[in-house]
């Protein structure tokens, strides 16, 4: 792993654009996925603590570089993932020649711009299918959705890149397990916070900490408020703030508005894998877009499944390079096929409440399917 120089890299001025923590300071680790030919950037962003890492993939192509997923401040496969496109203005300023690749139809909110209002200069950019798609003597393409969200819509491109026999996707499928990123070694601040069960504890540093807050913002961000979770009244969540040596930002002044269950680490059974990554479609896509549209989603996974020799899958969440062939897209296919897939469990109530609520105010159309 090779970290990217922090005096170059750590300042980013154009965080108010979207306000996710670590805010201006932005520190980047660069690594070796296979060897020269893929290469992988990660941050972290997330909000009050709950951060997650993010990565860009730098994929070695005749002549250069393919970047999948522009990060700040350093080929664009999604639509509607606002963190995975915030970076590509600054990048396409700096490399200036470079040919760019967008996923159809990108919008902004709360007006839809034309691209180079967004600073995305629109002469040096093709959109994918519409205008071909690049590289194709190594790499195949394929496209999830789109899907009418109301506001914009979802889609999301993804590429089988032959030589390495690896699959590049952006949120749809990720691969979880109990190991936290190494990114956060050089700030385990998002993991200490979470790791406690009130206020008034300190922020203690060891494996065991770091390994409980890593779980738990995993499941933050498969369910955004995890069925074991409860939101304790103000007067207690007071009664345990401002305590002597946690009046600082770093503890957010003792102010944590969380309370567990005791069994809230039976959540993770579905999600998170011990050592080996567990593979499935990110939580909260399976439950915000596609629970009307199954048929979207088994259509792009046949697709994937044809790419016979398949044997890595590096998304741009979680764990990267995972082990995954075709009989794990087909295990994937399986799930979204039984009954399974349609159960209610404990910790979905509240992203089935969301969809169910946006659905209602007219926000998520009557048809999706585009
Ligand atoms: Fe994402």
């Amino acid at each position: 792993m090779i970290v990217v120089d922090e005096t170059l890299n750590k300042k980013w001025n154009w965080w108010p654009l979207f306000p996710l923590y670590p805010y201006g300071k932005k520190k980047t680790i660069l690594r070796e996925l296979i060897p020269d030919q893929i290469w992988s950037l990660e941050q972290i962003q997330g909000l009050y603590y709950v951060a997650v890492p993010i990565r860009m993939t730098v994929i070695k192509v005749d002549n250069g570089l393919m970047l999948i997923n522009p990060l700040p401040p350093i080929i664009l496969p999604s639509a509607s993932g606002l963190e995975h496109k915030i970076g590509l203005p600054a990048l396409s300023r700096i490399f200036n020649d470079t040919e760019i690749w967008l996923c159809p139809g990108q919008w902004s909110f709360p007006i839809n711009l034309p691209l180079d209002f967004l600073g995305i200069p629109s002469k040096r950019s093709r959109i994918l299918f519409e205008e071909g798609t690049p590289h194709i003597d190594s790499f195949k393409w394929s496209s999830l959705g789109p899907l009418n969200l109301g506001l914009g819509r979802y889609q999301e491109i993804s590429c089988f890149h032959y030589s390495t026999k690896t699959l590049h996707v952006t949120d749809a499928i990720v691969g979880i397990d109990s190991t936290p990123p190494e990114i956060f070694n050089f700030d385990p601040t998002p993991l200490l916070f979470h790791s406690r069960e009130r206020g008034d504890e300190p922020l203690i540093d060891s494996i065991e900490q770091r390994k409980k807050g890593w779980k738990r913002l995993v499941l933050f961000s498969s369910f955004l408020k995890p069925g074991k979770l409860n939101i304790p009244p103000l007067k207690k969540i007071f009664k345990y703030s401002f305590k002597k040596d946690l009046r600082n930002w770093r503890s957010h002044f003792g102010i944590y508005p969380f309370l567990w269950d005791e069994d809230w680490e039976s959540s993770l059974v579905e999600i998170m894998g011990k050592d080996t990554p567990k593979i499935q479609i990110a939580p909260v896509l399976q439950k915000l877009i596609f629970p009307r549209s199954k048929e979207v989603l088994l259509k792009w996974l046949e697709n994937i499944k044809s790419f016979e020799d398949m044997e890595y899958l590096i998304p741009a969440h979680f764990t990267a390079p995972i082990k995954f062939t075709i009989e794990d897209c087909q295990k994937l296919i399986n799930e979204i096929n039984s009954q399974k897939w349609d159960k209610l469990p404990e910790d979905n109530k509240f992203l089935m409440g969301l969809y169910k609520k946006l659905f209602e105010l007219g926000i998520i159309p009557e048809e999706v399917n585009l």
